[in-house]
């Protein structure tokens, strides 16, 4: 039931397939967004093949739970690889022709980079030129992969457009995002290959990060505790549902052969709310009153993000459909599946 009505929410799905694209290798294939995208996929008919290192920054039994929902799909493979490990993956790569690689496992989370910079600078750096040398080695020409809002740094209203100024990134995990974008923008000069990164917009829905602000927002709400708010509730977020970035991906690949060798798009929303309108639409889904803490600002936290989505919307058809009350409505429904009579959450 959670399932049927998440898919309600979709306003409609591509791949009609105009590029052939046959075996398809997902780094961070248990995290949230590789997830939803996998499974999109082998719906669709293609082979995947996923890799995650099941690392521990958030429930490793959410990422299980995810893999489990995967593993029914007859077209998906599954290999705990850490993208760090250079050898695995030339191993990996040596034995499957991929013809498309979507690279999202990555050190994720803004506020963690400050105290864990080596994991950043492992994952998001060395991992991402292991994953990208790899393609160029065994000759996979097509990567798309996860960049991020959070480069456009701290800049206070308008809409950020992709050829605006990202060279002021707050933190480190903007930093190795706008690092991932310059590296891939070279291997597509020196060696043809099509790289194409996706700055996502604050994502949110079911199977969601435990350590994002909506997700622990619910677990507080549920259990009375306060909620910490920063900037004291003076920020905006472009907050974009899941099915939308998966449709925008779903779209990205249909229409491969017709985009350039290199591109960054952004993948938001392009409905800013503010951070107290956004809890004050989770309270109603919970059905409950939030206890609020408000706190001053967080170092390397942005004040505003909206995406200008003009370009994907030109290249792809990109057209975010799922407005905040309907998304968080969906996602409270999952929660509740999910941690209160889990199994049936999990079996759907
Ligand atoms: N969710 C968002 O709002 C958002 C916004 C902007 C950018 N992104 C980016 O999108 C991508 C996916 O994000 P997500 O929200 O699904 O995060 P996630 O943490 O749920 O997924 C990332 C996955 O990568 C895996 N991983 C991390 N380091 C690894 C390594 N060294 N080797 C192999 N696997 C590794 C993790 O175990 C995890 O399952 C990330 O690159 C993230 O930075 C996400």
């Amino acid at each position: 039931m959670t399932w049927k009505l998440f898919y309600n929410l979709k306003c409609f799905n591509s791949l009609s397939s105009s590029t052939k694209i046959g075996k398809v290798l997902i780094t961070g294939v248990a995290g949230f967004i590789g997830f939803h995208v996998a499974k999109r996929l082998l719906a669709s008919g293609l082979e995947v093949f996923g890799i995650d290192s099941m690392n521990g920054y958030y429930s490793t039994q959410i990422k299980q739970d995810r893999l489990e929902l995967l593993k029914r799909f007859a077209n998906f493979s599954f290999s705990s690889i850490n993208i760090c490990q250079r050898n695995d993956l030339e191993s990996l790569f040596a034995a499957n022709p991929f013809d498309l690689v979507i690279h999202l496992a990555a050190q994720a989370g803004v506020r963690y980079s400050l105290d864990a910079p080596h994991k950043y600078a492992e994952s998001n750096l060395m991992g991402f030129v292991n994953v990208i040398e790899a393609c160029r080695q065994q000759g996979v020409t097509r990567f798309l992969f996860a960049s991020s809002s959070s480069v456009y740094g701290n800049q206070e209203g308008g809409v950020f457009s992709e050829d605006g100024f990202t060279d002021a990134p707050e933190s480190l995990y903007a930093a190795t995002k706008k690092a991932n974008e310059l590296i891939a923008h070279s291997y597509s000069k020196q060696f043809g290959m099509q790289t194409i990164g996706l700055r996502f917009f604050s994502v949110y829905g079911p199977w969601g990060r435990p350590d994002m602000a909506y997700f622990s927002f619910t677990k507080k709400i549920l259990s009375g505790a306060p909620i910490s708010v920063f900037n004291r509730g003076q920020m905006v977020r472009d907050f974009t549902y899941i099915d939308d970035i998966v449709d925008g991906v779903d779209q990205l690949i249909a229409n491969l052969n017709q985009l350039p060798g290199y591109k960054i798009y952004n993948l938001g929303n392009n409905h800013p709310v503010k951070i107290m309108d956004f809890i004050g639409a989770l309270e109603l889904a919970l059905g409950r009153e939030a206890l609020i803490d408000f706190q001053p600002m967080q170092a390397g936290d942005v004040v505003f993000t909206c995406a200008d989505i003009s370009s994907a919307q030109r290249d792809f058809d990109y057209k975010p459909c799922v407005d905040m009350e309907s998304g968080l409505k969906v996602f409270v429904k999952w929660y509740r599946g999910y941690f209160g009579k889990g199994e049936a959450a999990k079996s759907e």
